[in-house]
């Protein structure tokens, strides 16, 4: 997933995460024809990613962040939703993994541009 600019929150420790979570998503689509490399970096992924939630988590509590607790939901939801599509994908014995790719690559676009800018403009007192 290509980093852009506008995706910076403001957060150091949760931008470089998400610039990490950014990074994995782009080296399992250049991975997955490679089916060992792609299996270690989507578990990487997927522990990053419950690393980054909880990180987010607790830089919310501990700024008294007022939308808590639908934030965090939507990160549950995407946890479960992910883990639906590895399943299903090893299901089918499918090593293509571009669908999962691309649906958590949109799902982190939108989701730091509308939910985590928030946190930082909180943060900021604006
Ligand atoms: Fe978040």
């Amino acid at each position: 997933m290509k980093w852009l600019e506008e995706y910076n929150i403001g957060i150091e420790d949760i931008d470089s995460q998400h610039r990490q979570l950014a990074d994995t998503l782009t080296r399992l689509k250049q991975s997955f024809s490679k089916e060992e490399e792609a299996v270690k970096t989507l578990k990487f992924l997927v522990r990053y990613t419950e690393l980054h939630f909880s990180t987010e988590e607790a830089f919310m509590q501990s700024i008294d962040y007022p939308d808590y607790k639908t934030h965090k939901q939507q990160h549950e939801k995407l946890t479960n939703d992910v883990k639906k599509i590895i399943l299903k994908l090893q299901k089918e014995k499918r090593i293509d993994p571009s669908y999962l790719i691309k649906f958590v690559s949109n799902w982190l676009k939108h989701h730091i541009l509308e939910e985590d800018r928030k946190i930082g403009t909180f943060h900021r007192g604006e």
